[in-house]
């Protein structure tokens, strides 16, 4: 087995930095017989290539099992035309050529941290611990038309769902509920959305011929980024379609005290997967060496799990995350003052999480 390394930029290179090597010490560990080749993509790949997804990384990517992906995009090639900028250019088309239409968010709001979560600590103390099942590869984001007029009078996007696509990404969320909590909350808008008509109808057609077993329920999205602040307890899968996964996505990995504690899985159904941390490429504090490496590590777990089929070494990358929390050690973002804590830097908070491996 192989995967490509995809660092990107800001904060990308110095997160992938830690993960590989939480990698190695893990392939040590298990003895696993898993290599990996990094490339270029997003503004890194454009100022080189002049192109954020060059060919080469593309072939490498078709020749992996497996894409650990840092993160893309910044100020530097935010006036570039929007087909090749690194976002667009370079992490979309990605998504697409493989078919990733199942994106994996869980959000988890460790004890440890309670107290650096936004929310009111007796919301915090209940159980956070839920994931999200985000269609990626339709709606919004890829339907087409999809256009600016040439006199920049008017502009178009398209939000298309086929009931397929739909039955999908269900599918793969009903199965996860019932390795969880039996819980699910399908979110639209369908009070207003034909796409969500049809996302509700397709969803509770699903429950009732395969999946009755799981307590569903359908809340409409503005509800939904409510209720994450309220009562976050409440969730454990949450489905979504891709534009309101985005946004409900970033909302609920805020309760968990920072962005950079999120990971996430986009996989399509071979299991091929990308590895991404929900948070971005944060410009402003790249090459400092201060940024949260937990969620690029947890990438790195999921894709044991789902890529490689070894859940066990996905386990123990976590169990070494919560172990380092516990311990009190705290980047910048998660750093409160309180006694206990120790503020470190990037490199740091790897190899604490290297040595409890
Ligand atoms: C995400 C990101 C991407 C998205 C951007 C970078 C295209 O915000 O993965 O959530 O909107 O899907
Ligand atoms: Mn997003």
């Amino acid at each position: 087995m192989h995967f490509a390394v995809l660092a990107g930029d800001g904060i990308g290179p110095e997160l992938i930095a830690q993960a590989l090597k939480v990698f190695s010490a893990a392939a040590k560990k298990y003895r696993l017989n898993i290599g990996y080749t990094e490339a270029l993509v997003g503004g890194a790949a454009y100022d080189k290539y002049g192109t954020p997804l060059p060919k080469e990384t593309l072939e490498l990517c078709e020749r992996c099992d497996a894409i650990l992906f840092g993160s893309v995009g910044g100020p530097k090639w935010e006036n570039l035309p929007p087909d090749i900028q690194p976002e667009r250019g370079g992490l979309l088309p990605l998504r697409k050529h493989f078919s990733l239409y199942a994106n994996l968010r869980p959000i988890k709001l460790y004890p440890p941290l309670a107290a650096s979560s936004p929310i009111k600590e007796s919301i915090a103390a209940s159980n956070v611990d839920f994931i999200f099942f985000r269609e990626l590869t339709g709606g919004l984001y890829f339907s087409v038309p999809k256009q600016i007029s040439d006199d920049r009078k008017s502009a178009v996007d398209t939000l298309r769902y086929t009931a397929k696509e739909v039955e999908a990404i269900a599918e793969l969320a009903f199965e996860a509920a019932r390795s969880r909590r039996r819980i699910l909350t399908s979110i639209d808008k369908a009070n207003v959305l034909m796409t969500s008509i049809l996302w509700r109808e397709t969803v509770a057609s699903l429950h009732e011929r395969k999946y009755s077993d799981i307590n569903l329920t359908h809340m409409y999205v503005d509800n939904a980024s409510m209720q994450i602040i309220k009562n976050p307890s409440q969730f454990d899968v949450i489905l979504v379609e891709n534009t309101f996964g985005d946004i409900l996505s970033d909302e609920a990995a805020a309760l968990s005290g920072s962005l950079g504690l999120s990971p996430s899985a986009s996989l399509n159904k071979k299991k091929f997967g990308l590895y991404e941390p929900i948070g971005g490429s944060a410009p402003d504090i790249a090459g400092q060496m201060i940024a949260n490496p937990i969620a690029q590590i947890l990438c790195l777990a999921l894709m044991f799990r789902h890529s490689f089929n070894l859940p066990e070494v996905a386990q123990n990358i976590e169990k070494a995350v919560e172990k380092a929390l516990a311990s009190g050690v705290r980047t910048k973002d998660i750093y409160t003052g309180s006694q206990g804590e120790t503020l470190v830097n990037t490199a740091k908070m790897g190899s604490t999480i290297v040595d409890n491996l």
